[in-house]
């Protein structure tokens, strides 16, 4: 049963976690603020790219393509069921996150954290609020369906655990400039 309730709440996000990684390793080019600025700070920053967006968003569609290609043996050899992803809460949950992460560096910016510096909180969890808020708006009886309570509640709890682990490996790796 917890078995069960932790691999679909993860097997659900999975599309979610995908966008930012890469747009880590596709990001760069034109700055999505075009260098505006905002009083004396800039909009959102050199760290939130057109192209990385495109293609974190594009990243998150394609895994959820894929794990719904995958869901029925992946499945049956878990026992579990898992669920699918309608189109449109592939787009939800990848572009979501895209903008989750957006708009936090918005938020981070008007609180004064330059480029890169941490804000404990908003960093683990904006990607996953954009991507479930995303879903719900665009595929509200899927996402009813698919983002149970448990399922939530295992979600808010993973997530930030994962997102500190995977930021921390891509640091090491030399393909982050920060551990966060
Ligand atoms: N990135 C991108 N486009 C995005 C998100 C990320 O191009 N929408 C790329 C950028 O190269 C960015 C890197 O991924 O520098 C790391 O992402 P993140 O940590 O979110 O950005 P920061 O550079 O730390 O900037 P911020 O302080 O605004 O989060
Ligand atoms: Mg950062």
């Amino acid at each position: 049963m917890l078995l069960s309730v932790v691999v679909g709440a993860l097997w659900a996000v999975l599309p979610a976690y995908l966008p930012n990684n890469a747009a880590v390793l596709a990001g760069g080019g034109r700055p999505i603020d075009g260098g505006r600025t905002l009083g004396d700070r800039r909009l959102l920053g050199d760290g939130k790219t057109w192209r990385g967006t495109a293609a974190g968003t594009a990243a998150g569609i394609a895994l959820a393509v894929s794990l719904d290609a995958l869901a029925g043996r992946a499945g049956a050899a878990v026992g579990v069921t898992l669920p699918g992803f309608p189109l449109v809460a592939a787009l939800g949950l990848a572009l979501g996150a895209m903008v989750g992460d957006v708009a936090a560096s918005f938020l981070k910016r008007r609180s004064g954290r330059e480029r890169g510096a941490a804000f404990p909180g908003l960093d683990q969890l904006d990607f996953v609020v954009g991507a479930l808020v995303f879903a719900a708006a665009g595929a509200p009886e899927w996402f009813a369906a698919t983002f149970t309570p448990a399922r939530l509640a295992v979600v808010v709890v993973v997530t930030p655990a994962l997102h500190v682990g995977t930021n921390v490996a891509a640091y090491a790796l030399g393909l982050k400039d920060e551990p966060w």
